[in-house]
């Protein structure tokens, strides 16, 4: 598995217009995390230390090694010497040392699972959510989705309503990641539809051709989604991939 799926991915011919997601599942019981702390930076050390939870400190630490592999696999620099600055609203873009090599990316961690998106030039965005969530979901729904959004929720049967729920929260998210703002950006300014995936701007007269997105079952309980720009309006190419302990060890080699 672990040499196939390395064999698979084109290294060599990653151009703009393509994103690869990988996922990462984290059970509870796995012991294959700590030795990838190694490759951290001192900043990301720091940061961890301040996490109390420990599964928290554990997606952490995944999720970091995942997205420095990852970068490693397209392109020559070694996973620990990766650096990272972050933008005006948080969001970790490479250092200027390693702009010229017009690789972007973002990462998500939830609850059993991480994922990082990775792309040349463009703005890309990810978000993995856990399908489970306490409290209300129509009550939710009203306070983060746009009104066509609450309406297509509210108009869902009782055996699809989570999966819409899950779908609009994480498209929202992979959106508002891409475009570096979080919740800075107003949630109700887009709407987003699921067949077709694709999104309307409610507000501004923003271009809605000039997005890609996708939208996947991760695992039996997670669901995942990306945003892409592509502002020549040229196809894109998403690649996913789902790893597991052995891929992250063979990719440290
Ligand atoms: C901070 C935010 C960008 C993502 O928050 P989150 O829920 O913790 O989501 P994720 O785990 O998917 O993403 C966290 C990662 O996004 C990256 N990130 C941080 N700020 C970012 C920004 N402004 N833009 C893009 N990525 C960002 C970081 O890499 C972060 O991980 P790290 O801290 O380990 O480096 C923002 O969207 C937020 O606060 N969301 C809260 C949830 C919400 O209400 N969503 C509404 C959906 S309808």
């Amino acid at each position: 598995m672990e040499g196939s799926f390395l064999k698979e991915v084109p290294v060599t011919n990653f151009r703009r217009g393509q994103a690869h997601v990988w996922t990462l599942r984290i059970d509870p019981d796995d012991n294959g995390i700590e030795q990838f702390r190694e490759i951290l930076s001192g900043q990301e050390k720091a940061r961890l230390e301040k996490i109390a939870h420990e599964r928290n400190r554990r997606e952490y630490i995944a999720a970091h090694a995942l997205t420095r592999l990852m970068l490693s696999h397209f392109s020559d620099v070694s996973a620990a010497d990766w650096r990272f600055d972050a933008g005006d609203h948080g969001r970790p873009e490479l250092t200027t040392r390693f702009r010229n090599l017009g690789l972007r990316f973002n990462i998500s961690h939830t609850r059993g699972m991480v994922a990082c998106a990775i792309t040349k030039v463009d703005d890309i965005g990810v978000d993995v959510e856990c399908q489970e969530r306490p409290g209300r979901l129509a009550d939710i729904a009203e306070r983060k989705f746009s009104r066509p959004e609450i309406i297509f929720f509210a108009s869902a049967s009782e055996a699809e309503r989570q999966k819409v729920f899950f779908s609009f929260w994480t498209l929202k998210e992979s959106y508002i990641k891409a475009i570096g703002k979080g919740l800075v950006e107003p949630l109700d300014g887009f709407a987003f539809s699921l067949d077709p995936l694709g999104i309307t701007f409610l507000r501004e007269n923003g271009d809605a051709d000039c997005w890609s997105f996708d939208l996947f079952k991760a695992s039996a309980d997670h669901l995942c989604a990306i945003s892409l720009a592509r502002p020549t309006c040229a196809p894109v190419e998403i690649i996913r991939r789902s790893l597991n302990w052995k891929d992250m060890a063979a990719l440290t080699r």
